[in-house]
């Protein structure tokens, strides 16, 4: 049978207090809802339905470039309501129903839920809680059998004290939906088209609930604000901190990571405290990553060592590296074996070659050095003329004294010599010495001035 995912998104969230729409908000560094669109995707769903209302159109524009189909809740009258906007769009299969802002239920959960649908039979996720206020209660025949949900403003002294809660989301077939989702009426305590009233329908007619639990509580939590919002965030962190440590990876202090992305390492990689790893990070066997760095985007080699402070984003590192403390490594630039970049040194769309050397203070963009290349402190490649930009070619074996300009386009031959505190507006031969400095004066005994007195 196939799949139709829908996922309620229509909600304001105002205990959020922000202008972004709830779902939008991150949960390691991704929207909510993305969390759960990827979900959907896991699940191989046929096809994948967002219901949007508050901030339709920024949620629409943030989802752009996902593979869903929208549907337009104008006004949020109940979460019955909301999965009858999808009703023309579903297909003949199943349907799972999920909700923005629970971004981490597992796939396992949900494919569980999903086995026990057919036309006999519904599929609802519950969770046992402590302090089920708020929350819908499951009702159970003497049988122990599912039979209905009452929300907590409509129910009972009685059914208040049931711990069994509904989680929200459940999983049926689109005709079944077809067959309840018009009947449903909002003749209850907030007026509202509540979905969880076809339990009771289905009940009526023979069809069995089957309910299932999630391995944790976690799974089903819903972001209402940002101190949940940031409860999601550590536990989920948490997760990612665990699954690294069982690959093999030394974490200094487990709650003191953030993975934004994916983080992919090898054997005896060792990262110290604070680091945050955005979008696809590799790190090669043996990496060290000194505490309080920051790694987007890029593939460090092995053997490694990355110094306190760096930001890399970009970047690949063939390995045998050593960069930082204080590096700043941007798109482009691309570190041969063993190359080296020190502190206060940024580099962007630059290729290092192997064994060179840029150790302190430096800006070297936009250009390609060859092996055992030697650049000087406080060393700049002048890339930028104010409109356009221009490359820096540095040949093997150079040595780049310090405090040199190099005016792009440049380029200094393989073996040459630059002395400190040159510019250099013309390309160099190969082994050249070349010194661009003004001659230097020295006058002996001389007298500096003095203040004059006011008298
Ligand atoms: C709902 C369930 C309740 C369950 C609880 C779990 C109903 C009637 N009740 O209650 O049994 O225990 O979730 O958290 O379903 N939404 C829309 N359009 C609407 C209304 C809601 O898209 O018109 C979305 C919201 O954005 C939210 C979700 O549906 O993401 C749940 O809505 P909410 O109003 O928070 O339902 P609860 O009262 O919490
Ligand atoms: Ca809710």
């Amino acid at each position: 049978m196939s799949l139709d995912v829908v996922i309620l998104a229509a909600g304001q969230g105002t205990r959020m207090r922000s202008t972004l729409p709830k779902v939008l908000h991150r949960l390691a560094g991704k929207p909510m809802v993305r969390h759960v669109i990827d979900t959907a995707r896991g699940l191989e769903a046929e096809r994948t339905h967002v219901v949007v209302g508050h901030g339709a159109e920024h949620v629409r524009e943030a989802l752009a470039d996902c593979r869903v189909r929208f549907a337009l809740q104008a006004e949020q009258k109940g979460t019955g309501h909301a999965v009858a906007q999808t009703l023309d769009a579903l297909g003949n299969g199943k349907v799972l129903v999920l909700y923005g802002d629970v971004p981490l239920t597992r796939r396992e959960t949900l494919r569980g839920l999903l086995e026990a649908v057919d036309e006999q039979h519904l599929g609802l996720l519950t969770v046992t809680l402590d302090e089920p206020d708020g929350y819908g209660r499951i009702l159970r025949n003497e049988a122990g059998e599912a039979v209905a949900i009452v929300e907590h403003k409509d129910a009972s002294e009685a059914e208040r004290a049931v711990c069994e809660c509904n989680t929200g989301i459940m999983a049926m077939t689109a005709a079944q939906l077809r067959r309840w989702l018009p009947r449903l009426s909002a003749d209850n305590a907030q007026g509202e088209y509540y979905l969880t009233d076809i339990i009771a329908m289905a009940a009526a007619e023979g069809v069995k609930i089957a309910t299932a639990q999630p391995a944790r509580p976690l799974e089903v939590e819903g972001v209402n604000n940002r101190a949940q919002m940031a409860r999601l965030e550590r536990a989920h962190q948490a997760d990612i901190a665990e699954a690294l440590m069982a690959q093999g990876v030394a974490l200094l202090d487990p709650s003191r990571l953030d993975v934004r992305g994916t983080l992919t390492c090898g054997h005896d990689v060792e990262i110290d405290v604070g680091c945050v790893f955005e979008g696809e990070v590799e790190l090669g066997e043996g990496v060290r990553i000194g505490p309080h760095c920051v790694i987007r985007d890029s593939h460090i080699g092995a053997e490694t060592a990355v110094e306190p402070h760096s930001v890399i984003e970009g970047a690949v590192a063939a390995g045998h590296n050593r960069i930082g403390p204080f590096a700043r490594l941007r798109p482009g630039s691309r570190l041969a074996v063993g190359a080296r970049i020190g502190n206060f040194v940024e580099t962007k769309n630059a290729e290092v070659g192997e064994g060179s050397k840029i150790n302190h203070l430096s800006y070297v963009g936009d250009a390609r050095l060859g092996r055992d290349v030697n650049v000087g402190a406080g060393t700049i490649t002048c890339n930028y003329d104010g409109a356009n930009k221009h490359h820096t070619e540095i040949g093997d074996g150079a040595f780049i004294g310090s405090n040199t300009a190099l005016v792009a386009p440049v380029s200094v031959g393989k073996g040459a010599t630059v002395g400190a505190g040159s510019t250099l507006s013309r390309d160099v031969a190969d082994n050249a010495l070349a010194v661009s400095r003004a001659r230097l004066i020295t006058k002996d005994d001389w007298l500096r001035p003095v203040k004059h007195k006011d008298y």
